[in-house]
């Protein structure tokens, strides 16, 4: 049965949300303050890449199961469903998250509910906030206690948004169990066909569900720090990350998984959901529960000091004037997300350092432009390595990947490439005749 759904905050989540429920079947309205980006929406555009997103937003904005609004008051009269997907970005001058994005919606929308409504939340936030925002609802809705609040927590991947919205591997829901009223049920009637196809369902209370996330968010922070802590040891002996990840991954109960070692995690979730965990466990008196985190953190940021340290000493200890390539500016493929990442972390310092940096990235230059306005980006790989002195593979596109070593050696000034994310096939390199460097390799 079709529902009519709103959702509050069209970024990479909610507007990827927006389209998978039209995609469902499901009557939406997605709503957002920024104009622009609701222009560009309501054409059927997509306002950053997320592969197969467009497609699913021109075929829905068409079919007119799709619109966009910045008006608010026009998604309250129209829906009865309302979720919420704003951003909860690390706050400017702590660990913890900002709430104020999720807080304005809410403060926003339920003055405007005058009949029975249900709001579920699929930001990520600090546990505890959806009881808040439970009582602020009560308080606010003109329809009261007819306004039910549920959290329903998004676990999907940037560059796989489309595909893990509309195939999730699970659904997990929070609901109050003092007041549980019809979240359940109507979660279960916007997730009909997923539930048929016998997707997990977990109905838990509205504090599990939110620490469901960030638990879920820390521990693949933790295997991806875990490889590359163990990668630094393997550095120091000698020993290859890349066979030690193959042969314990072969372990189930470890599985091969985010043990993939190199430059580390980014983006606009694991790193300041860690953050925010930590800030969160300190307020709750539970710091030392977390401490771990910090050591995670830690161990990620090292990586791309490491880099540098490497870069360094490949051009022969100065950066000051060495030509250098960075190939990838995006915090991972198939995104033109920025956020957090790694690879315009190492691009930027080694710009600082004095090197001259040519970065090039197949989707993210715009965004990370804005970022770093001062670094040289340009529209080719080529254009970015030649007469470089040293390339380095940062993000690990395909296109990066399936590049052809004799090829660009004749493009270079000087045949050295670290593999920052162990993504290229050495062996080719090695036989190219180029310096191969990867991170926690035998050739490190
Ligand atoms: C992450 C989670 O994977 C999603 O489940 C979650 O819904 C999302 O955050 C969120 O909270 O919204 P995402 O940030 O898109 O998704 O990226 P991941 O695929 O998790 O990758 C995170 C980072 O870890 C990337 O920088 C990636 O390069 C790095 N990584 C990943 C490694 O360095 N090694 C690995 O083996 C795997």
């Amino acid at each position: 049965m079709a529902e009519r759904i709103s959702v509050f905050g069209t970024g990479y989540l909610g507007a990827t949300h927006a389209a998978g429920m039209a995609e469902l079947g499901h009557e939406v309205i997605g709503v957002d303050i920024d104009p622009s980006k609701i222009e560009r929406l309501a054409r059927g555009e997509a306002p950053f890449f997320e592969p197969g997103l467009p497609e699913l937003l021109s075929k829905h904005v068409e079919s007119g199961r799709l619109r966009f609004t910045t008006d608010a008051a026009t998604a309250a009269a129209f829906a009865d469903v309302h979720f919420i997907a704003a951003g909860t970005p690390q706050v400017e001058n702590g660990y913890g998250a900002d709430m104020s994005h999720v807080d304005s919606v809410v403060e926003t929308l339920a003055p405007m509910l005058d009949r029975p409504a249900v709001i579920l939340g699929k930001s990520t936030v600090p546990v505890g906030t959806a009881q808040r925002l439970a009582a602020r609802v009560r308080e606010l809705a003109p329809a009261g206690d007819q306004v039910q609040l549920g959290w329903n927590p998004e676990f999907l991947r940037e560059g796989l948004a489309v595909e893990d919205t509309l195939r999730p591997d699970r659904l997990v829901l929070g609901v109050d169990p003092h007041d549980p009223g019809r979240v359940e049920e109507v979660a279960r009637r916007v997730y009909a066909q997923a539930l048929e196809r016998g997707t997990p369902f977990v109905v838990t209370d509205l504090a599990t569900s939110e620490l469901v996330k960030v638990s879920a968010n820390a521990f693949l922070a933790t295997k991806v720090s875990f490889i590359n802590a163990i990668a630094e040891v393997c550095e120091a002996t000698g020993a290859d990350v890349k066979d030690l990840a193959d042969a314990i991954g072969y372990d189930e109960r470890i599985g091969r998984k985010f043990l993939g070692a190199g430059l580390g995690f980014g983006g606009g979730c694991l790193p300041k959901d860690i953050r925010a965990f930590m800030a969160r466990a300190g307020e709750l008196g539970v710091d030392q529960a977390l401490t771990f985190l910090r050591e995670v953190d830690t161990v990620n940021l090292r990586r791309r000091q490491h880099v540098v340290n490497l870069a360094a000493a490949q051009v022969g200890g100065r950066l000051n004037g060495a030509r250098i390539a960075v190939l990838g500016a995006a915090f991972k493929p198939d995104s033109d997300d920025v956020r957090d990442s790694p690879a315009l972390d190492v691009a930027g310092t080694l710009h600082l350092k004095g090197a001259q940096v040519r970065v090039h990235d197949p989707q993210a230059m715009d965004s990370a432009a804005r970022v770093w306005p001062t670094l040289d980006f340009v529209p080719t790989p080529d254009d970015a390595m030649r007469d470089a002195d040293l390339v380095i593979v940062a993000t690990e596109w395909t296109v990066f990947r399936e590049l052809d070593p004799d090829h660009v050696g004749r493009l270079v000034a000087h045949k050295r490439i670290i593999d920052a994310r162990n993504c290229l096939p050495e062996r080719a390199w090695i036989d190219a005749g180029w310096a191969y460097r990867g991170m926690g390799r035998h050739s490190a």
